[in-house]
């Protein structure tokens, strides 16, 4: 197979390029990686049980719970920060079914309070990767319960933060790689291998978005509610096998353009053994996608998992991944054809060398920046992942995404990477110089 360039560099903008008025700037995080001590939810299970693939539980995280106002501290010394994007923990909130945490539920008040105070806008994301210990027990995702509680979550939570708090939401993180990791290739709790649970699981999250963003925009009415999207530009390993190219469309189907459609048309298709099914109130109620996009996926029906790893020896990021800034403008273009607005909800890269980082951002902008130029993707804004380093799921805190690097042996110290810098002097300026650039990557 040609190996297409890895590295970000040929895709720096090589002239100054300007970004709309309003574009927004902004960095994320989750809870479950950042928080720490969150007990009570099928990932802390997943982390303990005999034989997990985690390569380390999550423990303190970052002690975000705690620390929060020093991280947006480091937002307003960056500059230019209209939103920062974070997740409220369901098994805090609601820690046994119907039981709800008013000190939970103060917590994150008070972190909306202090990004507003700070004049940023509050990003909630009300699921991102984590369910409470006792819907799992109840089958998760996959059982048809899970949306009315989900729903149920939603209405208590969005009610308690109200309006103001509530200027953006995301009702559900990845709910791709939900399905698929956790449900098909069990790497991600429940740890099941079935494409049939795979399929009720997408069903079930596509139901519980469309049934959470009315609950939220019943508390909150002028909240602007969305979905995130895992995306990658996928090729066949093979485009001449048959079997290769059914992969891909299966793959994207369930991971990407289930969604879209159930977004755009209403409907959810393709879901066998699942019926097709009309979802209410999901037809042209989100007011954007948020698209994730971290790489490229070359599949191939013979490899397990379908994934084929990149080449040995090409330059890959602390996840295994190329640098491939073009795909993040094919997937821009994807979610254009649904006709919705788009943010660039997480981009991001975990490098030890900074400089790396930097050369991954500029890249990245320059290629969101083509496709806003090319007048047919409508790009609200663009989410770094992640502000700080936190713990990367069965990684563990191995990879750094940080802008800020969390030291672990110095009592989870920030420590403020020159990408910080770099992304705050950007979002300023709502404009990348190369010669800004330059002094970030280095010669
Ligand atoms: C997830 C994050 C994760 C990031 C980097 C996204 O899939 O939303 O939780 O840390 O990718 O792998």
């Amino acid at each position: 197979m040609e190996m297409r360039p890895t590295s970000s560099d040929p895709y720096l903008p090589a002239e100054r390029i300007e970004f709309p008025d309003g574009f927004m700037w902004g960095t994320a995080c989750a809870a479950h990686q950042v928080e720490g001590g969150n007990t009570n939810n099928d990932w802390w299970d997943w982390e303990h049980q005999g034989g997990s693939p985690c390569v380390e539980p999550s423990g303190d995280a970052c002690d975000y719970w705690n620390r929060y106002e020093e991280d947006y501290d480091l937002l307003v010394a960056a500059g230019g920060q209209s939103l920062h994007r974070f997740s409220l923990e369901w098994s805090r909130i609601e820690p046994a079914e119907g039981e709800w945490s008013e000190v939970a539920l103060d917590r994150y008040r008070a972190m909306c309070d202090a990004l507003l105070e700070r004049g940023i806008a509050p990003m909630v994301t009300f699921h991102h990767f984590t369910t409470p210990q006792w819907a799992v027990a109840d089958g998760g995702w996959a059982d048809d319960r899970i949306v009315d509680r989900f729903a149920r979550f939603c209405a208590k939570a969005a009610a308690a933060l109200g309006p103001e708090r509530l200027p953006w939401a995301c009702t559900i993180n990845e709910p791709g790689v939900v399905a698929s990791v956790g449900y098909f290739l069990g790497a991600f709790p429940p740890g099941l291998r079935d494409m049939d649970a795979q399929a009720r699981a997408t069903a079930n999250l596509i139901k519980a978005h469309a049934a959470g963003l009315g609950a939220i925009k019943a508390a909150a009415t002028d909240a602007k509610v969305g979905i995130t999207l895992a995306m990658a530009d996928f090729s066949a390993a093979n485009p001449d096998d048959a079997a290769d190219a059914g992969i891909v469309d299966l793959v994207r189907h369930r991971m990407e353009d289930v969604y879209v459609q159930a977004l755009a048309t209403g409907e959810i298709r393709g879901l066998a053994p699942v019926d097709d099914e009309a979802v209410a109130g999901i037809a042209g109620t989100s007011d954007f996608v948020g698209c994730q996009y971290y790489m490229r996926q070359v599949l191939s029906a013979a490899v397990e998992g379908f994934q084929v790893p990149e080449a040995e020896g090409s330059e890959l990021t602390l996840m295994g991944y190329a640098s491939y800034p073009p795909g993040l403008g094919v997937v821009l273009g994807r979610i254009a054809a649904s006709g919705l607005p788009v943010i660039v909800t997480e981009n991001g890269v975990a490098v030890t060398d900074d400089r790396r980082r930097c050369a991954w951002i500029a890249a990245h902008l320059n290629v969101a920046h083509e496709a806003l130029a090319s007048g047919d993707v409508d790009l609200r804004g663009f989410v770094y992942w992640s502000l700080t380093d936190n713990f990367e799921w069965v990684l563990g805190y191995r990879p750094t995404f940080g802008l800020v690097g969390i030291d672990r042996e110095a009592g989870l110290a920030r420590r403020p990477r020159p990408s910080l810098d770099m992304f705050g002097r950007i979002a300023a300026a709502n404009a990348v110089d190369p010669a800004l650039v330059a002094e970030y990557v280095g010669a």
